[in-house]
């Protein structure tokens, strides 16, 4: 084999790297602080020194030091980092806290203190945060509020007090300064008892807005009283109860207060009360809300229950999660205009009891699994404007007037993602509808004949995905004024497009995308001069013919990509309208042949106009296949005698210089490295941030372990791997130098079994380790994944893995590791990434 002939440039430079190297195993230690934005924002967590690591320059904006052990925060302690807005000291074992700690954190706005057993707060400890808008003091053994140093915060507007032992809501007079307090969360915490006088900081002052949270606390009683005269944004009682009793004397005990919003009820995962019994909320109709919200309750006593008796008169009510097969009694005269049921039991759309509700302008029944049928009739609702029953399981038949009787103001009907629905044509009771969505619903019916010509005054139809099979030239007709029409993922009769959109003269959205049409005739567009976008794309045209497009004038928006257009001739470019400000003809089978020079010419003139520039590419001719449009070289088109000559040379070199390669195969692969890699470099871009070396066995790992999470974080990097970055058509090897190493910053070897079988692999590391040392760049990045032959891999990788830039991680396929290796590893990756590139790619 040529290999064993060929003398490893590498191995001579080897013993020079290693002379300047101080400790062999350097690669793996890392840098205690991430540079996760330059200059503004470092996360350095788990160190085990006090203070702010050296490394931290002064512009830090955002500075994450949780899981440290800092014990103590002297005074002064962030004075090195007078810019900081955001600091994260979660799990920092900080006992004690003396005064002026952040006293330089002018312009702190959040400071996050979660889980830490304080021991020891300064009563000036937090002076110095003038801007500070957001306090987190989670999980922090605070039994009471009483001596929170926290009263002259004027600023804060969130004070977050979960997870503690806090006994007591009484809320001292410092609250009375905390004038800006939008958010005040006691969260699981011990509070029993509330009692009169405990919220009267509330009382002063105009609070407008202030969200209360008592949830996952123990209350057994609230004394009348208490709640009396308070106004509140909003009031959060989940699983604030130990038993139903409980829950309705508390209840009462809110007499007088105001609030926007009041939420109660458990969490799914903790069922305390899972019954609703009646009278529950009788202590509610002392209370004055705008929004009522009741999430999970398991069961409901069927048909007796008193729900709505409090709430009849709120304008909104949300029910969530709840159990509830029917709805409850509604009080006569109630006042409510918007109700919701969210992931309730009912099997029957309960239209007759709704329609007691006279008030009622917003019905949503949605994501209700068991509701099937749509029997009963809504009468009466005059000002029913908003009717959204999708994602249930609704199969009827009869849609839609009869179900709707003198609800003449409903403007909006969502009966999407249901089972199946067949619509008679009948929407002369509520013809007044606006927006009409079926999408996702198989239905019968539109297709086979004109079932909307009542709805002369619709202006949105969506029936994607329904199944439809257009045969009725008449399909649209009465659609007079619609202006959106979406039917992707239906058929048309013999997958044609003829006369069907005759009368929507002011149609500007037509997405007729995934519809298997083979042919649009002549005149189908005349009507829709107003048209602005129009998605023809995922089907099988094989022209874009000028005569049948010349009437779309004011199209902006034109998607024809996945077809099976070959090339625009000349008429057509000529016709597409002067508006289209994007067209996308990506993904479509084009005929790169010099035949069609214009069209080549065009395509490179065009480049703002066309989109999915990268999915346009020949297809024809066979030489030319899988070459980018964008990149095909029109001076190929001029072939001159004198270049034919040159050609015949060429080739001619060619065939000779193959014959050289394979003598000298290595050898000269090392040499085109060096020198394209001297010559190249200078004016490379890094294109990637690595390239990964695998056997196309790991494949399936490396898109899971690398690709996805890498290129899905944050900052997000970006991988080459041969499969999926090489150009096509450029010979391997050149794309291997060219586009792998001498775009990539780095190179991660991927190194299991089936890379130390594989050849190839053994070449592309080979190749990498050369080149890493003439251009000295940074490392190879050797991960090794846990089944590998420890001796084998020994022999294999020889020096390289003690070379000072290289690292070496090990993978093992539990998640703890995993969360550590991926730290690890963008952490190499970070290093030298270029950011003012970032950025312009970000905009
Ligand atoms: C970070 O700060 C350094 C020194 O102040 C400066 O040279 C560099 O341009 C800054 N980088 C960015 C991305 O702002
Ligand atoms: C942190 O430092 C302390 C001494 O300051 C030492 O006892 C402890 O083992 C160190 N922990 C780690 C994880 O290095
Ligand atoms: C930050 O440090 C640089 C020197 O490293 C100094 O010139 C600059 O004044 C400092 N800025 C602030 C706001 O302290
Ligand atoms: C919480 O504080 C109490 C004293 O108030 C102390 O006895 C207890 O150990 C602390 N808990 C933790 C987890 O530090
Ligand atoms: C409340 O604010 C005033 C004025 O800023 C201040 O004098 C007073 O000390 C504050 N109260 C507390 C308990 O911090
Ligand atoms: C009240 O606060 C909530 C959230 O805290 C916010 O969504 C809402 O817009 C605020 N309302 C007013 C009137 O400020
Ligand atoms: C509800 O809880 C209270 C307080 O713990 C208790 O006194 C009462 O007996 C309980 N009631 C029921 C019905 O379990
Ligand atoms: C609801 O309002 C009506 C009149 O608008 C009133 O008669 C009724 O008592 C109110 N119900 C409640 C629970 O406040
Ligand atoms: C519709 O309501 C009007 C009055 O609002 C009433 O006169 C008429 O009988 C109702 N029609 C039906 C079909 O219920
Ligand atoms: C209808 O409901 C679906 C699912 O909830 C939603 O995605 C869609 O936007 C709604 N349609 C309209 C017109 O609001
Ligand atoms: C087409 O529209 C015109 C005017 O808007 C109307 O007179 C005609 O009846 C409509 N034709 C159909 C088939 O809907
Ligand atoms: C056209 O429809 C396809 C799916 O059918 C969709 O992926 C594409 O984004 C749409 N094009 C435009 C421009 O909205």
């Amino acid at each position: 084999m040529p290999r064993r002939r060929a003398l490893p440039l590498w191995t001579l430079l080897v013993p020079l790297q290693l002379a300047l190297v101080p400790s062999p195993l350097a690669g793996c230690l890392l840098s205690p602080c991430l540079e996760v934005i330059p200059n503004t924002t470092f996360r350095c967590t788990e160190l085990n020194t006090s203070g702010v690591p050296a490394g931290v320059p002064n512009t830090t904006q955002n500075l994450d030091l949780s899981f440290s052990n800092l014990k103590s925060l002297r005074s002064n302690y962030f004075s090195s980092v007078p810019e900081l807005q955001l600091l994260d000291l979660s799990r920092c074992h900080i006992h004690t806290i003396e005064d002026n700690a952040f006293k330089d954190l002018h312009r702190l706005s959040t400071l996050i203190l979660t889980a830490n057993s304080f021991h020891y707060l300064g009563t000036a400890a937090f002076y110095g945060l003038a801007a500070l808008k957001k306090l987190v003091l989670v999980e922090t053994n605070i039994t009471s509020v009483t001596d929170l140093p926290i009263g002259h915060l004027h600023t804060l507007q969130e004070l977050n007090l979960g997870h503690n032992s806090i006994t007591s809501l009484k809320l001292p007079k410092y609250f009375t300064n905390l004038t800006s307090l939008r958010h005040l969360s006691f969260f699981s915490n011990k509070i029993t008892y509330i009692s009169k006088g405990d919220l009267d900081a509330l009382r002063e002052g105009n609070r407008l807005n202030l969200t209360l949270v008592l949830s996952l606390n123990n209350i057994k009683s609230i004394e009348p009283g208490s709640f009396a005269k308070i106004h509140l944004g909003e009031l959060v009682l989940r699983s604030s109860f130990e038993n139903f009793s409980v829950m309705h004397t508390s209840l009462q005990g809110l007499a007088g207060l105001q609030v926007k919003r009041l939420i109660a009820g458990e969490f799914r995962n903790n069922y305390r009360l899972s019954d609703f019994q009646r009278g529950l909320l009788s202590g509610l109709c002392q209370v004055q809300m705008q929004e009522f919200v009741l999430i999970c309750f398991k069961k409901f006593e069927s048909n007796t229950d008193t729900l709505f008796d409090c709430i009849g008169n709120v304008s909104t009510i949300r029910l969530v999660n709840l159990g509830l097969e029917e709805i409850s009694e509604v009080p006569v005269s109630s006042q409510v205009k918007q109700l919701e049921c969210k992931n309730c039991d009912f099997e029957e759309v309960p239209a007759l009891k709704l329609s007691h509700f006279k008030e009622l302008r917003v019905l949503r029944i949605t994501k209700s699994t068991s509701l099937r049928n749509f029997r009963q009739k809504f009468r009466d609702l005059s000002k029913l404007e908003v009717v959204d029953l999708s994602e249930n399981r609704l199969a009827f038949s009869g849609c839609c007037s009869h179900l709707f009787r003198n609800c003449s103001n409903l403007k909006h009907l969502n009966l999407s993602f249901n089972a199946d629905i067949r619509l008679t044509g009948d929407f002369a009771d509520i013809k007044n509808l606006l927006y009409l969505d079926l999408q996702h619903t198989k239905l019968f019916g539109p297709g086979s004949y004109p079932v909307f010509l009542f709805l002369q005054e619709l202006i949105y139809l969506d029936i994607s995905y329904t199944k439809t099979h257009v045969k009725s030239q008449c399909t649209f007709c009465g659609l007079n004024s619609l202006q959106v029409l979406k039917m992707s993922g239906n058929s048309f009769e013999n997958n044609r497009l003829t006369n069907n959109f005759k009368n929507l003269t002011h149609l500007h959205t037509l997405d007729i995308s995934s519809c298997m049409l083979v042919q649009v005739n002549q005149n189908t567009f005349d009507a829709l001069s107003e048209l602005k976008e129009l998605n023809i794309s995922n089907n099988k045209l094989l022209t874009l013919d000028p005569g049948v497009y010349q009437p779309l004038q004011a199209l902006r928006v034109l998607d024809f990509s996945n077809n099976q257009l070959t090339v625009l001739l000349d008429s057509a470019l000529e016709t597409l309208p002067d508006s289209l400000v994007l067209l996308d003809i990506s993904q479509n089978l084009f005929d790169c042949s010099c035949a069609h020079l214009n069209f080549l010419k065009w395509v490179k003139e065009k480049q703002e106009l066309l989109q999915n520039k990268e999915l346009m590419i020949c297809h024809m001719p066979a030489d030319m296949k899988n070459v980018s449009l964008s990149s095909f070289d029109l001076s190929s088109c001029h072939l001159s005698a004198s270049k034919v000559a040159v050609t015949v040379v060429m080739l001619l070199s060619a065939v000779v210089l193959l014959l050289l390669i394979y003598n000298y195969y290595v050898q000269l692969y090392y040499s085109l490295v060096l020198l394209s890699g001297c010559k190249h470099s200078a004016e490379r871009g890094n294109t990637y941030d690595a390239f990964v070396i695998h056997s196309s066995k790991d494949q399936e790992w490396v898109i899971k372990e690398l690709v996805e999470p890498l290129e899905g974080g944050t900052p997000p990097f970006h991988l080459c791997l041969s499969c999926r970055d090489f150009l096509p058509g450029v010979p391997i090897v050149t794309n291997i130098i060219e586009e792998g190493f001498l775009s990539s910053r780095n190179v991660i070897a991927v190194i299991s079994t089936n890379f130390l079988e594989s050849k190839w692999c053994s070449f592309e590391f080979d190749i990498a380790q050369s080149w890493q040392l003439v251009e000295g760049k940074a490392g190879i990045i050797m991960i090794v994944l846990e089944e590998v032959n420890k001796a084998l891999l020994r022999q294999r990788l020889g020096l390289s893995r003690y070379l000072r830039r290289n690292t070496y991680l090990e993978w093992k396929n539990k998640e703890m590791s995993k969360h550590i290796f991926l730290r690890q590893l963008t952490g190499v990756l970070i290093e030298g990434k270029d950011w003012n590139n970032e950025k312009e790619k970000l905009k």
